[in-house]
């Protein structure tokens, strides 16, 4: 590719955070400014963190995104929050499709669609994941997965500022278990062609962030694969150490 798009090492904290967390959120901010990664850095806290660390962030060069949105602007949707309140809220920010919420949630495609286009109303860059389950893998299901996914949800219009792809493999979510390079190659590979045959321009420029047990003692190997833009890291985005050493692989 011509012009490499800037990495992304994006956190996804999921249930996990309280007030007084904002320590690690400031650890992190304290490594970075001492030895900046060659990359964006955001931080996906629970709702309930959202206003405080995007205050706390404010010019520090990480940004602060949320883990999930309604997609209706407003209204009676007891418990769910709006992607213009994340936005009112500080988020810059917001993953949609996240597996946990496609299984704990029932979200479908469709769902996820006009979540990813709730959040471009508010002007939110998303974080779309898409993913085969491990059936789906041993059923040499994965690529006719992610296209259907792709095809499904993805909005019709995007641009590399406010899309994000994120492909976790749901079986490698939280296991300790991880694709080889070689198949994930492959599989960012199907998605960068996927993206490039809907949109020439924007296509090449969209960046693929990988996910599902990284940590820092395979992410060197990992963000190296072509393709690979960054990572979505879940469980070992919650210790400043392992997210700082993550992100320093780009430097
Ligand atoms: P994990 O989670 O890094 O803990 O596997 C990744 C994710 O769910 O985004």
């Amino acid at each position: 590719m011509a012009n490499k798009p800037r990495p992304l090492v994006a956190g996804n904290w999921k249930m996990n955070g309280l007030q007084s967390s904002v320590s690690e959120l400031e650890k992190v901010i304290a490594g970075i400014r001492s030895r900046p990664p060659a990359a964006d850095l955001l931080i996906c806290p629970p709702a309930t963190l959202l206003a405080r660390f995007a205050a706390v962030t404010q010019g520090s060069g990480v940004t602060i995104g949320a883990q999930d949105c309604h997609p209706e602007p407003f209204g009676a949707f007891t418990g769910d929050i709006s992607a213009e309140m994340l936005a009112d809220a500080g988020a810059s920010a917001v993953i949609v499709g996240h597996s946990e919420r496609r299984n704990h949630h029932k979200e479908t495609d469709g769902d996820v669609k006009a979540k990813a286009g709730a959040a471009a109303r508010a002007k939110l860059m998303t974080i779309l994941c898409i993913g085969e389950t491990k059936s789906e893998r041993e059923a040499g299901a994965t690529t006719a997965r992610i296209e259907r996914q792709l095809n499904d949800s993805l909005p019709e219009k995007f641009d590399p500022a406010s899309l994000v792809i994120a492909y976790e493999p749901v079986w490698a979510i939280g296991t300790g278990l991880t694709p080889t390079p070689k198949d994930i190659a492959e599989l960012h590979g199907f998605i960068r062609r996927q993206l490039l045959d809907r949109d020439k321009a924007a296509g090449g420029a969209v960046r693929i962030l990988y996910g599902g047990s990284v940590n820092p003692a395979n992410a060197r190997e990992l963000l190296a694969v072509e393709n690979v833009n960054g990572a979505l890291v879940g469980g070992a985005s919650l210790k400043a150490e392992d997210f700082l050493a993550i992100a320093r692989v780009y430097q």
